[in-house]
């Protein structure tokens, strides 16, 4: 029978995301409601290493649910990758008598949980805290819909000037690998083409052609919205390559870049964040392990977390066929 848990710690890894701290926050208070202690470290793995570790009361994460950032701060850690980190890391764990762990990030940030509970035994419970939302067994990801919310903002902006000097722009949006971002951008924005690592297959040689056709037919400006993981190329690439074709065309670039990362959480982003840091709680109580939570259909779930980390999660086709007949 596993161990009674009765100390549990949170953290936060990899790259920072809006609605991070809502997470943390119902970790902290749904722990302290079924009397656990609640640990948080920080700076993620590197935290765990260095044995950055403290006691969270409730009263800890107040005022904190509506700002973006992380206030237990996140790293990437390389140390965490060896066995000697991992071994630092449990025995920062030892010497805090911690139980089981919620560690709140993307991809990285779930390997390493993965490897660590696997190696020490450990009940590791994940939170999906990435804006790319490119995490398997959930519908959203903590982060991704504040993003898209603030590369939306950005493109009507950006929308402005293409405008008034009748120009096309190619604007890059976050995505390491995948074109969650892009896409919903595209759709809330709408572009006239979006470039995802999903649909490589003539989408440059399409590209072309829209932005052909549209000259045509008059079409004073254009948005084409890329994703940074696009193998073809970033938006600068891209730009480049479609302005070779149509020399005529007055291309400009813009990268949204960290901008997307920013700033308060959306109403969405607090309320799957409070939900799933509560899910993870409850779920590490009635014995989930090396799991992660995630909302599928708006009801909690759990999926292994080999099973999250696995394939490669498909972006919508269907909104892959709106993004291109809406933009005729
Ligand atoms: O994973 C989230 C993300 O914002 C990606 O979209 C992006 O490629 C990466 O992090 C950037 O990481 P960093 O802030 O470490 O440069």
């Amino acid at each position: 029978m596993s161990k009674e848990i009765k100390r549990i710690a949170v953290l936060t890894s990899g790259g920072d995301a809006p609605g991070m701290n809502a997470a943390i926050r119902a970790v902290v208070r749904a722990g302290s409601y079924h009397d656990l202690h609640v640990y948080g470290i920080s700076r993620g793995y590197e935290g765990m290493i260095n044995g950055d570790i403290q006691r969270l009361e409730p009263r800890n994460v107040g005022n904190i649910i509506h700002r973006g950032g992380t206030f237990l701060k996140t790293a990437r850690s390389t140390a965490f990758r060896t066995p000697e980190g991992r071994k630092s890391a449990h025995d920062s764990l030892v010497a805090h008598d911690i139980d089981a762990m919620v560690v709140i990030g993307g991809n990285g940030t779930y390997t390493g949980g993965k490897i660590f509970g696997e190696e020490y035994d450990i009940p590791i419970i994940g939170v999906p805290g990435t804006i790319d939302n490119d995490i398997c067994g959930t519908d959203w990801t903590i982060g991704y819909d504040s993003a898209v919310n603030t590369a939306m903002e950005c493109v009507d902006r950006i929308r402005d000037t293409a405008e008034s000097h009748s120009r096309t722009f190619f604007v890059e949006v976050m995505g390491r690998h995948s074109g969650f971002i892009a896409l919903s951008t595209a759709v809330a924005t709408g572009a006239g083409r979006v470039l995802i690592p999903e649909s490589t297959e003539g989408s440059l040689e399409k590209t072309i052609d829209f932005l052909k056709k549209s000259m045509k037919r008059k079409k004073q400006f254009s948005l084409i919205i890329v994703a940074e993981g696009n193998p073809v190329g970033g938006a600068a690439e891209i730009a480049e390559l479609v302005s070779t074709e149509i020399p005529a065309m007055e291309a400009r670039v813009a990268v949204i870049g960290h901008l997307q990362r920013g700033g308060s959480p959306t109403r969405i982003d607090r309320i799957i964040a409070s939900r799933m840091g509560y899910g993870a709680v409850e779920g590490l109580l009635k014995g989930q392990h090396n799991v992660a939570v995630g909302l599928v259909n708006d009801q909690l779930t759990y999926t292994p977390l080999t099973e999250a980390i696995g394939d490669a999660k498909p972006v919508s086709k269907e909104m892959m066929s709106l993004a291109e007949i809406l933009a005729l």
